[in-house]
């Protein structure tokens, strides 16, 4: 009989793109995909470390899918992605219902996993790698619009940011050959996307030197965003030490190259910048916004930050404060930060910072951030922009929703467009979360 996987991807958008990977494996060992956890045979859930809720949300979903194990005792249970790795055989005495545990490098074991599992044995896999890039497997789309896709550049992290979990779970850094990757942006552009978005823990130091090619970031992206003028191509991370102005040349060179750059800060304070090993000071940061703003002016801007790490004081956490209204962030994604075992910060620094502290300073980060957010849409309004549709409005079939280069929201009545459209907007009015208008060019 046919067995039929449900997986449920928490975490990045690595993750997504590992999801993809890991069907695609099964898939190729005679798996087919199940539309309903229901019907699974195997339930695979991907996982996320990087803080302590990840986590017990995943604990919580699990206790869920263990109902469906003690109804029909077939049923097989993976956890698998960056928990699995960091947690290896101790999931199994904290979930006596999961059977395969299996990291980020070994997904290519996975029906062999399975095999084992379903004679009855718990079946784990964790072992690292310095090779692995899944380069030669055509990743199962999942996504539902069938108009943007990640693309996995590279895995793994050499970065030792003291807070981190990323390198202790998925590695060490390793970039994926180039031809695998414009092999399958060109799959993707000639099965109908229209933007893709290349994915590595720090793009900027991507680098192959191999078989007589010799190529970095700004050459992949420059041969990405050849490929179609078409094609939108987006980025993530950014890492404000490498992000070089080779590279914010290439964007501006491009239009199809869109015009946003993550750059997450993660704290504005010096001190606090080197006790997270960041390898950059506030200063060499508003430099590079300040060249991304001299090279592309259009460019938006988005950053991380987190709040309460160890020995923050006030004063660094207004330093956070001052960074962000000075940088005028587009959008910021915001966390209070959680420490994570075996980390440089747990094993050297004191997690001393109050929890209503944490809280008070992430709520006056998200505040500002919100300002910022507003100040930035606003500034659109009156303007005509590009809008790649992606899908209907999730509010209504009436209106079409997609994003502007700068990967602002933009929402619109549908006059018979189709998703993967471009179309030109009349930006009107905003919301919190959103730009609205009307199309003025199809
Ligand atoms: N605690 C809080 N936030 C963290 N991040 C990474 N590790 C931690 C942690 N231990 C945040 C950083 C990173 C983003 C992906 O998650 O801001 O850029
Ligand atoms: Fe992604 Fe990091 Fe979470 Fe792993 S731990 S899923 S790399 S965010």
């Amino acid at each position: 009989m046919i067995k039929k996987v449900y997986i449920e991807t928490y975490g990045c958008q690595m993750n997504v793109a590992d999801s993809e990977v890991v069907v695609s494996i099964l898939t190729d060992a005679g798996f087919k995909t199940a539309d309903n956890i229901n019907d699974a045979d195997l339930i695979l859930v991907n996982t996320c470390s990087i803080r302590e809720n990840a986590e017990q949300r995943i604990w919580r979903r699990l206790k869920a899918i263990s109902y469906l194990k003690k109804k029909n005792k077939g049923i097989i249970i993976g956890l698998i992605g960056c928990m699995a790795e960091r947690l290896k055989e101790k999931v199994l005495e904290e979930d006596r219902f999961v059977d395969i545990v299996a990291g980020p490098d070994s997904y290519r074991e996975l029906p062999l996993l399975f095999a084992e599992a379903e004679s009855g044995h718990k079946a784990v896999n964790v072992l690292l790698s310095h090779e692995e890039t899944y380069a030669d497997i055509s990743p199962v789309r999942l996504d539902k619009n069938g108009v943007s896709s990640f693309v996995s550049i590279m895995r793994g992290c050499n970065n030792m940011c003291a807070y981190c979990v990323v390198p202790y779970v998925r590695g060490s850094e390793r970039s994926r050959d180039p031809e695998t990757v414009l092999r399958e942006v060109n799959e993707l552009f000639n099965s109908g996307y229209r933007e893709v978005t290349l994915l590595g823990q720090n793009v900027d130091s991507y680098r192959w030197d191999k078989d007589g090619l010799n190529i970095g970031f700004s050459e992949l992206l420059e041969k990405v965003a050849g490929i179609d003028p078409l094609l939108r191509v987006r980025f993530s991370t950014s890492h404000p030490k490498d992000i070089s102005d080779e590279l914010l040349k290439t964007i501006s060179r491009y239009d199809n190259i869109c015009k946003h750059i993550h750059l997450p800060a993660q704290s504005g304070s010096n001190r606090i910048l080197k006790l997270m090993n960041r390898e950059y000071t506030r200063e060499w940061y508003m430099d590079r916004i300040s060249a991304i703003r001299k090279f592309i002016p259009d460019c938006s801007i988005s950053t991380d930050m987190i709040s309460g790490f160890c020995t923050e004081t006030e004063e660094d956490h207004q330093a956070s404060l001052t960074l962000m209204e000075w940088a005028g962030f587009d959008f910021s994604y915001m966390f209070k930060y959680s420490e994570r075992p075996g980390t440089r910060a747990a094993r050297k620094n004191k997690d001393d910072v109050p929890e209503d502290v944490k809280s008070k300073r992430l709520t006056e980060i998200i505040s500002l951030q919100n300002k910022l957010s507003a100040l930035s849409k606003k500034n659109d309004v009156g303007k005509v922009l590009e809008v790649l549709i992606e899908d209907y409005s999730k509010r209504s079939r009436d209106f079409m929703s997609g994003r502007t280069s700068q990967n602002k929201v933009v929402v619109f009545p549908d006059k018979g467009y189709y998703k993967g459209d471009y179309v030109q907007v009349l930006i009107e009015r905003c919301t919190s979360a959103t730009l609205l208008g009307k199309v003025t060019k199809h």
